[in-house]
Parts: structure tokens; C-alpha cells; sequence
């Protein structure tokens, strides 16, 4: 075959994508004995509403759901239930959200384009954001959800002392979907485990190696569940999602 219809499949080829979708942590913050990932938003669960969303992302083929080792048959049943047809793995996290999110991505289909990795918690993300996202990635390589910042961030040294304050203009509040093309992410993450550095996000990783990140501004709408008081929060967002009745 010559290298012009060599590119052109390659070019036609469609994607696979992956999501990695982390239901893994103990949700601390939120409650003693709940995890956040079981608790309910109007009617559905936190882990479900995340599960769904990337259900109906046509840029998604597979979801790799990551858990906590003793909720992994719960976790099975609930998606099932739910008519969630696209997991092919449940796996067990680790201690800190980078481990797991490098866990879910070590399980993910080996021939995966682009992988999306996205925190349960984010219940309110829709597929809209998500596919803002996967259209940044797709140009740019690394891409994340994220919105404006409105507050004046200032940063201390460590107690209550002010030691800067940021320029509020350029700063973000950084959310998920973080997405990659997958052959970036694993490097990043590989030289990242090896030189023993460690982030709260993933983008951070392919920062670390000098991989430029793009932000997609879908708004402070994906708010993630970390307190009781977000349930209320999100319930009141989903509220006003609903289609408004007409009067006339
Ligand atoms: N997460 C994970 N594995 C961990 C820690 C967190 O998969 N070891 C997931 C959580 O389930 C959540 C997302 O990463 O969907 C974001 O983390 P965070 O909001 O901090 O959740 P928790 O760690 O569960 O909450 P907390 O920090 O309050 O304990
Ligand atoms: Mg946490």
C-alpha cells in the first residue's frame, strides 16, 4: 500500500477513546460512613450521574471504572442496573487519586486514542463539556474542563501569612474531564512515577514534562462533591437544567 492511502486510512480511521471514571476515594470531607460516590443527587447516585454522562458521549467507546476494592461487585450491580453498557473494567484504586488514576489507566484498552480521565464526584458534568474537551485534545493533545477564576487567589506560606498574590485574571479553577492523547499521557505519567513527583491533577503530570496543557472553559456548573452542603448545590443546578414550563 502507498504511504498517500497509508495516511488516508489512518486519517479515516474512527477513534477509540477511553474514560477512566474514579469512584476510588473514602470521601472523607463528605461523610464517616457514606462514600460520596453512592450518595444520591435527585433521585440517582453521584457515580451513576458521572457513569451516564460518558454513557452517552459519542466520543467514548469504553469506561474503565475504578473502586475501592470491597465495593467492586456493588459497583458492577449499580452500573448494570443503571443500563450502563460501555464499562469493561472494574478496578481496584489505590491510596491517593494519582495511583488510582494510573491504575484506571494502566487497565484501559492498550489501542486507546485518547483517554479521558474523569472524577466521579463531577456529577454535573454534562456530555456537552466533555465533548468541548475531546475537541481541545484532539487539536492540542492535553486538554481539561476548567472555568474562570473569580476569586482573588492568594497564595501563604504554608499558615495564614499572605506571601503573593496572583494575578486574578490569569487564574483557573481546574475541573475534570482531563483528556490526552493517550501516547502523551503515558509518558508523562511513567517519567512522573519514576522521578517520584506527585499531583492532585493530571494535567500536572504533563506539565512536569514540559507538555503543554490547553484549559476549556465549560463554566463553574461541574462542581465536584466534596461537602453535604454540595448535594444541595447540585440538586439546585439540576433544577435549573430542567426545561422551563411555558406560560403563556
Ligand atoms: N479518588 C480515587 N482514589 C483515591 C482518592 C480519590 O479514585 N485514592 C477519586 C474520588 O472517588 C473522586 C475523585 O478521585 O471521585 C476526586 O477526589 P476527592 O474529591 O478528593 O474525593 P475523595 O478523596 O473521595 O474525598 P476526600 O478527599 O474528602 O476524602
Ligand atoms: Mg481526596
Amino acid at each position: 500500500m502507498g504511504i498517500f492511502s497509508s495516511l488516508i486510512r489512518a486519517a479515516g480511521k474512527p477513534k477509540f477513546n477511553s474514560a477512566v471514571l474514579l469512584a476510588a476515594g473514602s470521601g472523607r470531607r463528605f461523610s464517616d460512613d457514606t462514600a460520596k460516590q453512592f450518595a444520591m443527587v435527585a433521585g440517582e447516585s453521584v457515580l451513576v450521574r458521572s457513569a451516564r454522562m460518558l454513557e452517552e458521549s459519542a466520543e467514548v467507546q469504553e469506561i474503565v471504572v475504578v473502586t475501592r476494592e470491597t465495593d467492586i461487585p456493588g459497583v458492577r450491580n449499580i452500573l448494570k442496573k443503571a443500563g450502563i453498557t460501555k464499562v469493561t473494567r472494574i478496578v481496584a484504586g489505590g491510596d491517593t487519586r494519582q495511583e488510582s488514576a494510573k491504575i484506571g489507566f494502566d487497565a484501559v484498552n492498550p489501542e486507546a486514542d485518547y483517554v479521558a480521565i474523569h472524577d466521579a464526584a463531577r456529577c454535573l458534568c454534562t456530555t456537552a463539556m466533555t465533548e468541548a474537551v475531546f475537541e481541545s485534545a484532539y487539536v492540542n493533545g492535553a486538554a481539561a474542563a476548567a472555568c474562570r477564576n473569580t476569586d482573588t487567589i492568594k497564595r501563604t506560606n504554608g499558615t495564614d501569612l499572605v506571601t503573593e498574590t496572583l494575578e486574578r485574571d490569569n487564574t483557573w479553577r481546574v475541573q475534570t474531564p482531563q483528556i490526552f492523547k493517550a501516547d502523551i499521557y503515558r509518558a508523562a505519567s511513567y517519567t512522573c512515577a519514576k522521578e517520584h513527583f506527585y499531583a492532585t491533577d493530571d494535567c500536572a503530570l504533563c506539565e512536569h514534562v514540559g507538555f503543554p496543557v490547553h484549559l476549556v472553559d465549560v463554566g463553574p456548573m461541574n462542581i465536584k462533591i466534596t461537602y453535604p452542603e454540595d448535594i444541595v448545590i447540585a440538586e439546585a443546578i439540576l433544577k435549573s437544567r430542567e426545561p422551563k414550563e411555558q406560560t403563556t
